[in-house]
């Protein structure tokens, strides 16, 4: 491949959108692959465009870094995702996306009985201790959906 076909890193990050940092982030979690020069330099395939693409669309729509990785690992030869590769993989995500729903649905149900109480009583409150499910659980944080519970390093 010419050299002139690859891109640099603050090229890949003016057309993609996603910062410098995200970028390296993302290699160091093998989603991108990239080459370097002989100063050590990030050089990036053309294609990676794509691959930033179906990576933001995929987080749009709250799908974990694991899964999209998952999805990218299981394409031939680490290429890039098509349009098939898209619809096949956001299929399997929707039902997904729709259990998130269904959980966002009962925590706004919740909300009504909280508004302008504030007491997150773990005996009486239902945002907070849904169906006393809290006592089921076990210990540690389990009050939110499972679908809803997201550790920050989950959130780039
Ligand atoms: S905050 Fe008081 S019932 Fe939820």
């Amino acid at each position: 491949m010419d050299a002139h076909d690859l891109l640099t890193i603050g090229e890949v990050a003016d057309r993609s959108g996603f910062p410098a940092s995200a970028l390296r982030f993302y290699e160091r979690e093998g989603l991108l692959r990239t080459t370097r020069t002989s100063g050590g330099q990030r050089r990036y395939e053309r294609s990676v465009l794509r691959r930033l693409a179906f990576i933001r669309a995929a987080r749009t729509i709250g799908v974990g870094l694991d899964e999209v990785r998952e999805g990218l690992d299981r394409l031939p030869d680490g290429r890039t995702p098509t349009k098939a590769d898209w619809s096949r993989l956001s299929r399997a995500w929707r039902g997904r996306l729709d259990e998130q729903i269904e959980a966002l649905v009962a925590l706004r149900d919740g909300l009504d009985s909280c508004i302008g109480c504030g007491c997150l009583s773990l005996a009486r409150c239902r945002l907070y201790n849904p169906d006393d499910r809290a006592a089921e659980a076990g210990s540690g944080a389990r009050l939110l959906p499972p679908l809803l519970r997201r550790t920050p390093a989950q959130g780039v």
